[in-house]
């Protein structure tokens, strides 16, 4: 089983978001996927039970010993994990269970600033093992501003790689979500986005 992990300990970048659409177009692309909650909030477990648990399975493992409990989980090819905010110990622990991670970041300064410490907690496990490849999604990014464009500058001196597509401030991400469906269970923008996001998931999985 490949983990997908979904991390920034900033709070509101778009986690849950890239965690639900992320898993649900790699349920569409025919791949068994659980999305799995870290985070103690339960965003993706309230999003489940808006929808009666009908789309994806979601499970919620939100403690230290997640790479321990996700070898456990069985059936599967894909896990996605929600991370969680501000938990410093927990991003340790899924980083330490995953294969991937993706960290969406919103185009403002502060929020590349608090990148920092994950970038060094990444690169530090990067040493001791051969994993995870780690990759920053511009998120909420302003329609009509070349700042996404800036930023991705700025991310790539980290030496992370940073996704060419990323996702614009939309309504479509928080409505789909609010009603328990997905960004890519509506025809629009923000579905076209998602689905540029996982090819490009796809090409960082298999390089
Ligand atoms: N591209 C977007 N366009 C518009 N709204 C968005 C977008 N991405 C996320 N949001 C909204 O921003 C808020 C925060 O997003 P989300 O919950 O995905 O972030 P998070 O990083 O998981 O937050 P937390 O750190 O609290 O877990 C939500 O209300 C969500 O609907
Ligand atoms: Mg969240």
């Amino acid at each position: 089983m490949k983990v997908i992990a979904i991390l920034n300990q900033k709070g509101g970048v778009g986690k849950t978001t890239l965690s639900i659409n992320v898993a649900r177009a790699i349920q569409l692309a025919g791949c068994k996927v659980v999305l799995i909650d870290a985070d103690p909030q339960g965003s993706s477990r309230d999003w489940n039970s808006a929808n009666g648990g009908s789309l994806l399975p979601v499970l919620g493992l939100d403690r230290k010993t997640i790479e321990a409990d996700i070898k456990n989980i069985q059936g599967y090819e894909y896990a996605i994990i929600d991370g969680a905010p501000q938990l410093r110990e927990m991003a340790v622990a899924a980083i330490k269970a995953a294969d991937i991670v993706l960290i969406p970041v919103q185009p403002s300064p502060l929020d590349i600033w608090a990148t920092s410490d994950l970038i060094e907690l990444i690169k530090e496990r990067q040493t001791i093992s051969n994993k995870p490849k780690a990759a920053f999604i511009v998120s909420r990014q302003i329609q009509n501003t070349q700042v996404g464009k800036d930023v991705r500058d700025v991310l790539s001196q980290s030496g992370l790689k940073v996704f060419d597509n990323g996702t614009f401030q939309r309504v479509a991400y928080s409505d789909s979500l609010a009603s328990g469906s997905t960004a890519l269970d509506i025809t629009g923008k923000a579905k076209e986005e998602i689905e540029l996001i996982t090819n490009e998931l796809w090409e960082f999985i298999n390089a």
